[in-house]
């Protein structure tokens, strides 16, 4: 059964497309090379010994979307990573985030619409809650205005499919929406790959352990919280690629009693800045350079979530620790230098 996986190449897509290979799908490749890197196809090639279909596309360019469908007519289910995610940049240039995440997204709900049946599933994300008013966050939690156009275009994209799905029983549909991915497959030959100085904590820390970056900023240390810095619930990304392949099974029995269905995704616990330092420095034996600084705009005091539907539905649950995955990405981090 072929299965399309846009943003193959990224750092979740990749990770998905190891899982899928290894339970037997086929799998075709969408990447237009973006924020990836052509080599992370001989990662997935060395981890699996199975070499997937690659089309270097832009999922912009309708036309040639359109005859993506037309040479892959066999596609059965579509797992859709390819997007830009920095905040901070779709706060600079929204339009790129409308055009790259919304626009995207509705010319392949189009093409999708011709089929006689396609599974679809929406990498989302938990900042679509924005700041939760109860922890842990349900999946009943309200949808709060969003912070930046990045968060808006994952609340808006959700918003399509489901609009989309009820006029088009053919397409099932499921959002995951991620809690803070972290962590690399545990051969070091796919893993996080940021250009440029990286935004997200793990790779920083990672990176200022190695030397690249003279010290890691701890932003802010006086949140309502018990150590004063902000919490998340940070997933290993192999669990998380497992949540994928479990939601797309589903869909694919036609298992899941509406067209669209939505889940967190997430351990359940919650650390804050200094707990996953202190877990790195353990794990890794290495003492992090870091000073306390001004908060981020824009983030939330805390966000971990409730993983009761997506353990029961689906029945997956994350096996991996922080550490684990801290430790996991501290290996892909060396094997970069
Ligand atoms: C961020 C986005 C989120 C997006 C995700 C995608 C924001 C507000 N949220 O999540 O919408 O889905 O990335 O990757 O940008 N931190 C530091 N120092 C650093 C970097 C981070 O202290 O150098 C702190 C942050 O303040 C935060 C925590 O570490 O409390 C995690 O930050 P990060 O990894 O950037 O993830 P989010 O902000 O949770």
């Amino acid at each position: 059964m072929k299965i399309l996986v846009t943003g193959g190449l990224g750092f979740i897509g990749s990770h998905v497309v190891v899982k899928l290979q290894e339970q037997g799908f086929d799998v075709v490749i969408i990447d237009n090379l973006s924020n990836s890197d052509i080599k992370v196809l001989d990662g997935i090639i060395a981890i699996t010994g199975i070499t997937p279909e690659f089309e270097q596309l832009d999922l912009r360019e309708k036309p040639a979307v359109s005859d993506f469908f037309k040479k892959h007519s066999d596609v059965r289910g579509v797992i859709h990573f390819a997007a830009s995610k920095a905040v901070g940049e779709s706060v600079e240039n929204p339009l790129l985030y409308y055009e790259n995440n919304i626009g995207t997204l509705v010319y392949i709900l189009q093409e999708l619409q011709k089929k006689e049946q396609a599974c679809f599933i929406f990498s989302s994300s938990c900042t679509v809650y924005g700041q939760a008013d109860q922890m842990p966050i349900t999946e009943s939690a309200a949808i709060k205005k969003a912070e930046s156009p990045y968060g808006n275009t994952k609340q808006i994209g959700e918003e399509i499919i489901q609009d989309t799905c009820r006029v088009n029983p053919n397409i099932k549909a499921t959002a995951l929406r991620y809690f803070n991915p972290i962590g690399s497959h545990e051969s070091a030959l796919i893993g996080e790959l940021p250009i440029g100085v990286p935004q997200n904590l793990v790779p920083f820390i990672t990176q200022t352990a190695t030397g690249q970056r003279a010290e890691l900023s701890v932003f802010g240390d006086d949140y309502p919280t018990p150590d004063g810095t902000a919490i998340r619930d940070y997933i290993h990304v192999v669990d998380l690629a497992e949540a994928h392949v479990a939601a797309l099974k589903r869909l694919l029995a036609n298992q899941q009693a509406t067209n669209f269905d939505f889940y967190n995704v997430g351990t359940g616990k919650g650390s804050s800045v200094l707990e996953v330092i202190t877990a790195f420095e353990t794990v890794t034996k290495k003492k992090l350079n870091y000073k306390i600084v001004d908060k981020r705009e824009g983030d939330v005091i805390q966000a971990y979530a409730d993983t009761t539907k997506v353990n029961n539905v689906l029945g997956w649950k994350a096996k991996y620790s922080l550490e684990e995955a801290l430790f996991s990405a501290w290996k892909w981090e060396q094997k970069q230098l």
